[in-house]
C-alpha cells in the first residue's frame, strides 16, 4: 500500500470538510502524525515568492521552484539552502528548477501536495488554476487574480475540488483587524458612519508609459513570464521623452527603473492592477471583515489620466454600501498616489492627532459617532482609538469583559503561508480562504472597473454585472487568453 498517496487522498478528503467550515471550527489535530510533511512547489521563487517558500521551509518539503527567469530560480535555490544553514538544519536543497509552471505538473505533478503562487499578479491566475486542476490546495498571492472573471472562475474551480485555500493578505491572519470588528460591534465608537482609507502607491511607474521593444534578458522564460497574455517582444518603457531609449540599469535590488520584470509591471492592465490592485487588498481587509464581507452596490471614480495600458498615477473612489441589519448605509473612499506635487490622502478627522495623521503613508479611519478608530499601516496591525479618553473607557471594557472576544484568533497571526499548510495538515480553513478572499478581491478590483470606466458604476454582484454602464462590463474578463494558456 502506498501511505503517501493515502495520505494525500485523505488530505482532500478532509479538507473538503475544512473549507465547507468557517474558523474557529477546527478539525481534531492530531490526524496527522506530528512530523507530517507536506510537498510544496513555489512558482513565482523569488521576489514575494522567497518569503513565502521560506514561512513554510522548516516544517515542509520544498520540492520544486519555478521562476520565469532561471537566474532567479536559481538564485531561490541558493537563499533556501541559505534559509536552513542560517537555523543550523543539515537539509540540503533537492527542489527541481523550472522556468514554466506547466511543465513543472508535467513532470512532478504526483510528488506534490500543495502550491503556491507568487508570480506578478496576472499570472495568478493560470498558474493556481493549473494547480487546481491537478487537485493541489493553493496559496496565492494578493490579488487573487487582476480580473473579477478569473477571481469567480478560480474560487469556484478551487471550491468544487475541495481544495484548502489561502490569499496572501498578511493582515488577515494578525489581531488588529479582529479588534476592529469586536470594537465597532460592540458598540466602542457609537454607529460607524464612514471609512476612509489610502495609501502612497504607487512607488513604481505608473500613469502614461511608453514602451520600447528590447532584448530579452539572458535566463528570462518571456513566453512563460506573459503566461495567458497577448504575445509581444519584450520591451522597457520610458514615461517621458519617448525618443530616449529607455534607461535600464540594474539596481543592487535586481529592479532597474524602467524594465517591465521584475517589480515594475503592476502599473499595467494587462500584468498587475495599479496601486488600488497593489494595495486594496491589505488596506480594505478589515473594512470588508467590519462591513460583514458585503461587496458595495456602487462606485464612484476621480482619477488621473487613465488609459487603456496604464493605471492612473493618482485615484480617489467612493464605494457605496448598502445599510444592513447591523449597520446603516455608508460610504468607504480610497485614496492613492500623488496629486499637485502632495501626497493624495484623505481630509483627517478631527479626533486623530495631526502627527499621528501625517507620519502614516497608508492607513484607515474608522468614524463613529463617538470616536475614531485609527491604523496608521497597511495591515491594521496596530489600531488605536481616539479620543484618548474614548480609548481608556474602551479598553476598561475589554478588560472588564464588556466587549467581548468574538473573533477566533489565528495561531499564525503574520504568516498567512504557514496558516495554510497547518490548514492543510490539521484540518481547518485559513483565515483568507478564497471563500473570504475571493469577495475581498472583488471588493478592491471593483474600483479598478470604475476607474477604466471613467464613470461610476453599478454593481449586481449575484450577476456579476456593472447593471448602469454596458461599456463597463468589458473590463470584468480578461479580453483573451493565448493558446495553450487557457
Ligand atoms: N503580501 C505582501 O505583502 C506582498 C508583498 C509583495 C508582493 N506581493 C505579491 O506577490 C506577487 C509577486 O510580487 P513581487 O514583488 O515579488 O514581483 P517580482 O516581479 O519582483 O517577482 C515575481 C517573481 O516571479 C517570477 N515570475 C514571473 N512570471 C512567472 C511565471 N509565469 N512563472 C513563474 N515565475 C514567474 C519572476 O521572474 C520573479 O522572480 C504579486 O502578486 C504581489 O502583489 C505581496
Amino acid at each position: 500500500m502506498n501511505t503517501s498517496l493515502n495520505r494525500r487522498s485523505f488530505i482532500r478528503n478532509t479538507s473538503v470538510l475544512a473549507t465547507t467550515l468557517a474558523m474557529p471550527t477546527i478539525l481534531p489535530r492530531n490526524v496527522f502524525g506530528a512530523n507530517e510533511k507536506l510537498n510544496i512547489a513555489t512558482i513565482g521563487a523569488m521576489g514575494k515568492g522567497q518569503s513565502d517558500t521560506h514561512n513554510v521551509a522548516d516544517l515542509h518539503n520544498i520540492v520544486a521552484l519555478v521562476d520565469a527567469d532561471m537566474n532567479r530560480a536559481e538564485g531561490a535555490a541558493k537563499a533556501l539552502q541559505s534559509f536552513y544553514t542560517d537555523r543550523k538544519s543539515d537539509t540540503k536543497v533537492n527542489a527541481k528548477l523550472y522556468t514554466d509552471f506547466r511543465k513543472m505538473f508535467d513532470a512532478q505533478h504526483s510528488g506534490i501536495d500543495a502550491v503556491i503562487v507568487s508570480t506578478p499578479d496576472h499570472t495568478h491566475f493560470p498558474a493556481a488554476m493549473w494547480a487546481v486542476r491537478h487537485k493541489k490546495h493553493v496559496a496565492v498571492q494578493k490579488p487573487m487574480c487582476n480580473y473579477i472573471g478569473e477571481i469567480r472562475s478560480l474560487h469556484k474551480a478551487a471550491k468544487a475540488a475541495g481544495l484548502v485555500t489561502q490569499m496572501g493578505n498578511q493582515g488577515r491572519t494578525m489581531n488588529g483587524q479582529r479588534e476592529v470588528k469586536e470594537w465597532i460591534e460592540q458598540g466602542a465608537i457609537g454607529t460607524l458612519k464612514e471609512i476612509r482609507l489610502w495609501t502612497n502607491r504607487p512607488i513604481w511607474p505608473q500613469g502614461p508609459l511608453h514602451k520600447h521593444v528590447a532584448e530579452t534578458p539572458q535566463g528570462l522564460d518571456w513566453n512563460s513570464w506573459l503566461g495567458q497574455e497577448v504575445e509581444e517582444p519584450y520591451f522597457t518603457f520610458d514615461n517621458g521623452d519617448h525618443s530616449k531609449p529607455a534607461e535600464t540599469t540594474t539596481k543592487k535590488s535586481g529592479r532597474s527603473k524602467n524594465t517591465i520584470a521584475p517589480f515594475n509591471w503592476r502599473g499595467w492592465w494587462a500584468y498587475g492592477s495599479g496601486a488600488l490592485g497593489d494595495m486594496g487588498c491589505h488596506i480594505m481587509d478589515a473594512t470588508f471583515n467590519v462591513l460583514g464581507r458585503n461587496v458595495p452596490i456602487k462606485i464612484e471614480a476621480e482619477s488621473s489620466p487613465v488609459s487603456d495600458l496604464t493605471a492612473p498615477a493618482w485615484s480617489k473612489l467612493i464605494y457605496h454600501f448598502a445599510a444592513t441589519d447591523k449597520l446603516p448605509a455608508l460610504t468607504v473612499s480610497w485614496h492613492d498616489g500623488s496629486k499637485d506635487g502632495k501626497q493624495n490622502k484623505p481630509e483627517r478627522d478631527a479626533r486623530v492627532p495631526e502627527e499621528a495623521f501625517s507620519k502614516a503613508s497608508s492607513g484607515m479611519m474608522f468614524i463613529g459617532t463617538e470616536a475614531t478608530i485609527f491604523e496608521p499601516e497597511a495591515y491594521c496591525s496596530n489600531p488605536q482609538i481616539f479620543s484618548l479618553e474614548r480609548r481608556k473607557d474602551v479598553e476598561e471594557m475589554v478588560k472588564s469583559g464588556k466587549i467581548k472576544q468574538t473573533e477566533a484568533r489565528s495561531k499564525h497571526a503574520g504568516n498567512p503561508q504557514r496558516e495554510w499548510s497547518q490548514g492543510i495538515v490539521e484540518g481547518y480553513a485559513p483565515s483568507s480562504n478564497f471563500d473570504y478572499s475571493a469577495p475581498l478581491t472583488e471588493f478592491v478590483m471593483l474600483g479598478n472597473l470604475a476607474i477604466r470606466s471613467g464613470q461610476a458604476v453599478s454593481w449586481d454582484s449575484k450577476e456579476g454585472r456593472v447593471t448602469n454602464l454596458e461599456s463597463a462590463n468589458k473590463f470584468v474578463n480578461r479580453p483573451s487568453y493565448r493558446k495553450g494558456w487557457e
